[in-house]
């Protein structure tokens, strides 16, 4: 069985949800959300990371700390939705793990991100047909990336015990 799980796909898709739920039925395994990690090494958040380096730096922020987790063990790691699209990223975790892309329509990802109270700078300001749009050109633009995962979940349907037993056969 693998030592590491990527969950990705793009923002708003559940992967800190379901990265919760999967530790919980993973006896031995903890969640480790990449957005989180950076936060707490740089003791900013990303929104002020953001503002203050610009999302070039990020980027390269991210693929760092990406790299550091990769070598933890029993971890379900929930990327950035950005993750997978830069650098050598994608590559790093099919070398090292079990990527999971979280596959929803432009729609789905639209209404969840309705409820979710994360900032994220690359959304701010934007709602209704805007929003959606948005989702729709980005998400056609990183399927190219999340589509190198290993495995592709069908999101809206799969239940936590499918994911499980995913895990458990590769
Ligand atoms: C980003 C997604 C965010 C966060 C940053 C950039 C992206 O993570 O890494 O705001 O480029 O899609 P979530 O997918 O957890 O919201």
């Amino acid at each position: 069985m693998t030592e590491r799980v990527y969950l990705i796909g793009f923002m708003g898709s559940g992967k800190s949800t379901l990265g919760r739920w999967l530790t919980d039925a993973m006896e031995g395994w903890t969640f480790i959300d990449l957005d989180h990690f950076i936060e707490n090494k740089y003791h900013k958040t990303i929104p002020q990371i953001f503002e203050e380096k610009g999302e070039t730096e990020f980027r390269k922020m991210e693929s760092s700390c990406l790299k550091e987790v990769s070598t933890f063990e029993k971890v379900i790691i929930g990327a950035g939705g950005g993750t997978p699209c830069y650098f050598d990223n994608m590559e790093v975790m099919n070398n090292t793990g079990l990527a999971i892309y979280l596959q929803l329509t432009p729609q789905v990802i639209y209404d969840r991100l309705q409820t979710s109270k994360n900032k994220r700078p690359l959304i701010e300001g934007k709602q209704g047909d805007e929003l959606l749009h948005f989702i729709a050109v980005k998400l056609a633009e990183r399927e190219d990336f999340y589509k190198q995962a290993k495995l592709i979940a069908d999101a809206d349907n799969w239940k936590v015990d499918d994911f499980v037993a995913a895990v458990q056969s590769h």
